[in-house]
């Protein structure tokens, strides 16, 4: 099972006012495990006033290049962004878990692809790295990158894309979308909505016939744009989506001891993990089995608790559960039986969950 690792903070720098970008020294004994495909994310651990916060950060740097490096946002009132925009500092150590995510392009050196790409805000993060990965793997691919923020000045990796423009003049193409500031150009100004992402590829991809694209966002820009390039004749296999601030559901609030009332019905959840066996009863209704296990003393592999980051992810050897929402798992998943255990409560009255199952 995969683990958290101390690693160190060996650079940390202001990206624009309200963003950092964060190197993570990774020691040469951790280095194949902390290996990693471009546009997947780290989870990452802190304590912060005493509790320990879990978050996930896409990975913007390139596989092979050391440190790694993570592009955060600071999120109004969000405890780890400030934590790490303010306080964080070179030398200081954070939790990581290594490199995990089905979002990622798939370098071939002999492929000649025609790409596109949509990013929002510090969605950039996953897309610079398959960007920059695609450009200096593949010799003879083009991108075609269409990116949207309020304005240049809080515009993530702006001075990386133009350095990634000069070194690949004719095979990338750069589109900066502002929506609270002027541009020169007026179907550069606003928002990557239906109608913009419509135009935008009429306007820009004039004989250019991208074979996949890659989507990050906020989820209602993600769904616009796939409803669009599916629209557009996209095939459903070549677009690749990683969401973040995923609508979620309300967590549950209702007191285990409660929930326990509410029904009195208990199932036995038993854990496989590392070779070992565990087990812990928990009531059918209430919360998930991630947050069941704390409850008992058992720790889980979680992050975003969410339905997105798929740390949590689990095989249903034996039983059934279900899921209140599922953004990370693909349906062959799904239908080889992986479940995300932060969002899943059991359904039998044994569920037998093998996390060593790959
Ligand atoms: S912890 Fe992120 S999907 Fe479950």
């Amino acid at each position: 099972m995969r683990q958290y690792h101390s690693l160190t903070v060996s650079q940390i720098s202001a990206e624009t006012p309200d963003s950092v970008r964060i190197g993570l020294d990774v020691p040469a004994a951790l280095r194949s495990e902390f290996d990693f495909l471009p546009g997947q994310h780290l989870p990452v651990e802190a304590t912060v006033g005493g509790k320990n916060l879990r978050r996930t950060y896409s990975i913007s740097s390139v596989p092979g290049e050391w440190p790694l490096e993570i592009g955060i946002r600071v999120q109004p009132g969000g405890a780890f962004s400030t934590f790490a925009a303010e306080e964080l500092k070179v030398g200081d150590q954070l939790q990581v878990m290594p490199p995990f995510g089905r979002f990622h392009a798939d370098i071939d050196a002999q492929k000649a692809g025609s790409y596109l790409a949509f990013a929002a805000g510090s969605g950039i993060t996953p897309i610079i790295s398959i960007i920059r990965a695609t450009l200096e793997g593949e010799a003879s691919s083009r991108f075609v990158l269409f990116y949207g923020n309020r304005s240049q000045q809080s515009t993530m990796f702006i001075d990386d894309l133009f350095a990634l423009k000069n070194r690949f003049p004719d095979r990338l193409q750069l589109n900066f979308l502002f929506s609270r500031e002027e541009q020169e150009f007026p179907i550069l100004g606003g928002r990557l909505d239906a109608t913009k992402v419509r135009e935008l590829h009429e306007h820009f991809c004039v004989g250019f016939k991208p074979t996949e694209a890659f989507i990050c966002g906020p989820d209602t820009m993600i769904a616009t744009v796939t409803e669009v390039l599916s629209s557009l004749g996209f095939d459903d296999s070549a677009i690749h989506a990683e969401r973040f601030g995923a609508a979620r559901k309300p967590r549950v609030t209702q007191p285990l001891a409660e929930a326990t009332v509410a029904t009195g019905k208990q199932a036995e959840i038993f854990v496989i993990m590392d070779g070992h066996r565990k087990s812990f009863k928990m009531p059918v209704e209430g919360a998930a089995i991630v947050d069941a296990a704390a409850d008992k003393g058992i720790e889980l592999p979680y992050s975003c608790k969410g339905g997105v980051c798929a740390t949590c992810r689990t095989h249903v050897r034996e039983g059934e559960v279900r899921m209140d929402t599922n953004y990370g798992l693909e349906p062959w998943e799904i239908e080889k039986g992986f479940v995300l255990a932060c969002q899943s409560h059991p359904l039998t009255d044994t569920v037998v969950l093998d996390y060593d199952k790959t």
